[in-house]
């Protein structure tokens, strides 16, 4: 399996222990989650806490076997939460795709207090942990559910997303065309691939298929995308 966190962020500790820490963090979060997404309610339930610091943010998130990037905050995360775009002035409807233990949704929740954040996933054990995390760290307005459970005719203003590149290629876009089409008119999607793992493909892919797409950044491996909404379908329900 490829490694998900193969390269530190500068600015994220000592890089050479972070890569280092990256790698055998991500094949103990290998065996323990294959298909992390699918939550395996078997899965042994082993809580601990792990912090996310940001010039603006200083939290503490419960993770657990079972879930994306239990052992540490994934690189990629870091990155998009330090020089993702900020959510612009007056939005009331953002969304986390694949909000896992909810770092992103956390975050934005504390940072758009006038806006609700929907955090989504397929995996319940993620969505009991965000539904926890963003309770205490008191971020009111994160509202977790299921896909399903969302709204059919909600638009939302912005979405981010870690997207979980790992279900494929052919399930990544079914995934990316049902929530990037329910972006609001004039709404934008910021996302955080791997290089390795398909970044500038998806771009190309996105791109083709009518979502505007610019690399926002670049750094060690990884690219920040900023993907507009589809002119035309922007609001229409699919
Ligand atoms: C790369 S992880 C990112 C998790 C979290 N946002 C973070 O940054 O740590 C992708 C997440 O997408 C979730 N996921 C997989 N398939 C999904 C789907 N069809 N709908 C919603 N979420 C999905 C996985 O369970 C996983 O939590």
């Amino acid at each position: 399996m490829e490694d998900w966190n193969d390269d530190a962020l500068p600015g994220s500790g000592d890089e050479t222990t972070d890569r280092a820490t990256d790698r055998a963090t991500d094949r103990s979060t290998d065996r323990a989650t294959d298909h992390y997404w699918t939550g395996s309610p078997e899965l042994r339930s082993r809580p601990r806490d792990i912090d996310l610091l940001l010039p603006d943010l200083d939290l503490r998130l419960t993770t657990d076997n079972g879930v994306f990037a239990a052992d540490r905050i994934d690189s990629g995360t870091r990155y998009l939460l330090m020089e993702g775009s900020a959510a612009p002035e007056g939005v009331s409807e953002l969304l986390d795709l694949g909000c896992g233990y909810g770092a992103i949704a956390v975050v934005l929740g504390l940072r758009n207090p006038a806006a609700r954040v929907w955090a989504v996933d397929v995996n319940p054990r993620a969505r009991d942990l965000c539904r926890a995390n963003a309770v205490a760290a008191g971020a009111g307005n994160v509202v977790v559910a299921e896909p399903d459970e969302v709204p059919e005719g909600l638009r939302f203003d912005a979405l981010w997303s870690n997207p979980p590149i790992r279900i494929g290629k052919d399930a990544l876009h079914a995934l990316l065309e049902r929530w990037l089409d329910r972006l609001a008119p004039g709404g934008r999607a910021h996302l955080v691939v791997q290089r390795h793992l398909g970044a500038d493909s998806l771009a190309s892919w996105l791109d083709h298929h009518g979502w505007a797409t610019t690399r926002r950044a670049s750094r060690k491996g990884y690219r920040l995308l900023d993907v507009s909404a589809r002119p035309g379908d922007e609001g229409t329900p699919r």
